[in-house]
């Protein structure tokens, strides 16, 4: 693998954060199968990473030390992981965003785009929210814990769906997006177990995670739809072959990644829900044994 893997758990938490230092210089322009659409594809995805796991840590960060969940020790620990973890992964995304834009692909100003959309949105919530009692922390813990979610769904599609594990053929590219989805396994439960420490479980944090959900899942796909569309235009490759291959990849009913989430994505509707519900023990264990963890 061409990384130096450096593992920590000085949190003591039930993961550890693992250092990868990528090597991205080497990785070709269009490392998925040569195929423009899917890598763009996956860029584009990328370019949501630092400012959006960014603000994953500050909106658990800013509630760590509310009342009801400052004495949890374990909790605590588990927090300091996750926060560890996500700031690796922003560090390896802009790593390889920034091999990207050397390409001409602009993902600079995409990480840019989402950080002002994620703030934009932040505030507005937190303003259509104020009249029923809703603060900026709740929307802030609410978006994360939903989009934790989807990063632990479409995770687990990247461990599973082997179509897409053979169309990585690019050793580094691959190792990136499977250590990354090993860790978002890892740390699924952890902004879920803060959201329901600090706001409970009754039925208003009910309909506010499950309406956050939907709002955020009806906003990344048109950020990440604008992104992926920018990418080829400005790339020139705005064609029916790219727009042919992302279908296929991501939306063929037997095998692409966002069909394939569906039925974990509509699992947190259920009243009681628990991201731990959806066991990946066995397969965390396979792939860190894969990956040499
Ligand atoms: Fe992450
Ligand atoms: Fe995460």
């Amino acid at each position: 693998m061409n990384a130096k893997v450096n593992i920590t758990n000085r949190a003591g938490a039930s993961f550890p954060v693992r250092r990868m230092n990528f090597d991205f210089n080497n990785v070709p322009e269009y490392w998925m199968k040569s195929s423009v659409g899917l890598t763009h594809f996956m860029t584009a995805l990328s370019a949501l990473f630092p400012a959006g796991e960014k603000f994953f840590i500050d909106s658990v960060r800013v509630v760590r030390n509310h009342p009801a969940i400052k004495e949890n020790q374990e909790l605590q620990k588990e927090i300091s992981a996750f926060i560890g973890q996500e700031a690796m992964h922003t560090q390896e995304h802009v790593g390889f965003n920034a091999a990207a834009q050397r390409y001409g692909h602009d993902v600079d100003t995409l990480d840019k785009h989402t950080d002002t959309v994620i703030q934009t949105a932040r505030k507005v919530f937190a303003l259509v929210g104020k009249p029923f009692g809703i603060t900026q922390e709740m929307v802030d813990l609410t978006a994360t814990t939903a989009l934790e979610h989807f990063t632990a769904t479409i995770a687990s599609q990247l461990l599973t769906n082997q179509n897409i594990q053979e169309l990585m053929q690019d050793e580094t590219m691959k190792t990136m997006w499977l250590w990354h989805a090993i860790e978002e396994n890892e740390h699924k439960a952890v902004a879920y177990n803060v959201f329901e420490g600090v706001f409970g479980k009754g039925l208003k944090s009910y309909l506010l995670r499950t309406s956050s959900l939907v709002v955020a899942m009806i906003t990344l796909f048109f950020v990440h739809k604008y992104f992926l569309l920018r990418l080829l235009r400005q790339d020139q490759q705005l064609n029916f072959d790219s727009i042919k291959s992302i279908y296929e990849y991501a939306y063929s009913p037997s095998k692409g990644i966002i069909t394939g989430m569906g039925k974990e994505m509509l699992a947190y509707f259920k009243p009681g829900f628990h991201p731990n519900d959806l066991d990946s023990v066995n397969l965390l264990a396979t792939w860190k044994a894969k990956l040499g963890f």
